[in-house]
């Protein structure tokens, strides 16, 4: 079975777009598909490979452009890269296809529900000009779930035709309630989502956008504890990075940064003790070569700590603070041995995140704005826009939010970080 991507009906409105400065627009079908495996391991295939629509402008569009309005919310922790998507929005609404009522709801799903009294904002080309050269989100965001059909009564007082919905897992699961509670009512509105989140945890994609300017910007705090570790005896740069349950911000951070001893991630649970335990590795590196770095993912360990209990309002599981964790453990065992260690700790969680978004990211952010618009435009629904061995593809969102993209053990991200720390495939 192919991803089957829902439509509102048929389109019967020729695309503004058809010629883009002379040039004949690059429209797709729905029959242009992007292969699922772009790998053959030599056996015959047998059946038709599974594949998923093409993103882009299509020929004929479902809705009557003057006759359009445009909601954008954005939802869950910020992530380098979110103004884009606003400002990319925007202006292909109004400059490629004429539509020209945009409103930007507050402070995530809360803005779409009317007791909070959180005032929508009328967005423009001019008022979203410069919003890319800022981090954060110029609409603010929150966690949590809404109350679905209070939202639906939004959009259906501010007739809104088309919803932007960018958030993470969380959201674009609420995303796919109001797209129920939509066709519930018999409304022709379609939401469509821009997957975020700076753990890059989303599967079926390339990568989350915003995740290339986080880590590199987790790379300079990787670099400073190296320093930092080479300035006194026995240093131990200890940086946490945020990956609630995917480890890949810190194996890129490591890999980028190099100099590291140890990466420990979620997906690689570790022991503390024992002779082959972290402590007892960790001694033997300081023995070797007199300084070390540790990453760690904010989700690693979490087994190894207790007393952290509950959820955040987006229903994820809170945890305990791995790196201040780590510190005590380290700083404990060396005492106890009487070795004099230097332990710096540096946690640029926040910093990482809320950073504007580097020259990759805006480009990407822009490119999956445009898909998202296509999409939207033509009538597509309960959908998201990704990006797939390269190329921008139309992806439902209950395949996307089935479950997280995860390092796996096996796989060769994890091998390279193997190779380059030197560290042991398991501690303990
Ligand atoms: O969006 C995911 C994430 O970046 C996680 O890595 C992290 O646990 C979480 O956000 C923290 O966000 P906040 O402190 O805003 O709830």
């Amino acid at each position: 079975m192919h991803p089957y991507i829902a439509s509102l009906g048929p389109c019967l409105f020729p695309s503004p777009l058809r010629h883009i400065g002379g040039v004949e627009a690059p429209y797709k079908t729905d029959a242009d598909r992007v292969l699922f495996e772009h790998r053959a391991t030599g056996q015959t295939v047998e059946s038709e490979p599974w594949s998923f629509e093409e993103a882009g402008p299509r020929e004929k569009i479902y809705f009557d452009p003057p006759r359009t309005t445009v909601g954008i919310v954005t939802c869950g922790g910020l992530c380098p890269g979110l103004n884009d998507i606003i400002r990319g929005i925007v202006n292909q609404c109004h400059h490629q296809y004429g539509i020209t009522k945009v409103v930007g709801f507050r402070y995530g799903y809360e803005g779409l529900v009317q007791r909070y009294g959180h005032t929508p904002v009328t967005l423009r080309p001019a008022s979203v000009a410069q919003a890319h050269n800022f981090g954060g989100t110029l609409l603010g965001s929150s966690r949590g779930a809404q109350d679905i059909g209070a939202m639906v009564d939004t959009l259906e007082d501010m007739k809104i035709d088309i919803l932007f919905v960018i958030g993470g897992d969380g959201t674009l699961r609420g995303a796919a309630e109001i797209v129920k509670e939509i066709a519930r009512r018999g409304l022709q509105k379609s939401v469509v989502g821009i997957p975020k989140t700076i753990d890059n945890d989303i599967m079926y994609l390339d990568k989350s956008f915003g995740f290339e300017t986080a880590f590199a910007e987790a790379v300079q705090a990787v670099k400073c504890a190296y320093i930092e570790s080479t300035g006194a005896v026995n240093g131990v740069g200890l940086v946490k990075l945020m990956g609630r349950d995917s480890g890949f911000i810190a194996c890129f951070a490591a890999l980028a940064g190099s100099n590291v001893d140890f990466v420990l991630i979620p997906e690689v649970p570790f022991a503390l003790s024992g002779p082959s335990g972290l402590l007892e590795t960790l001694r033997y590196r300081l023995a070797k070569r007199g300084n070390a770095v540790i990453v760690v993912s904010e989700g690693a360990g979490q087994d190894l700590m207790s007393g952290v209990s509950g959820t955040d309002a987006s229903g994820n599981q809170r945890y305990g603070d791995v790196g201040l964790f780590l510190k005590d453990q380290i700083n404990g065992f060396f005492k106890e041995r009487s070795i004099e260690v230097n332990l710096k700790y540096i946690d640029p969680s926040y910093i990482v995140r809320s950073v504007p978004a580097n020259a990759q990211d805006n480009v990407y952010c822009s490119r999956l704005a445009q898909g998202a618009v296509h999409a939207a435009v033509a009538g597509k629904t309960g959908m998201l826009v990704g990006r797939w061995h390269g190329s921008f593809v139309n992806l439902p969102l209950e395949l996307v939010t089935q479950g997280r993209r995860k390092v796996h053990p096996s796989g060769e991200l994890w091998h390279s970080v193997l190779e380059s720390t030197g560290q042991p495939a398991h501690f303990g």
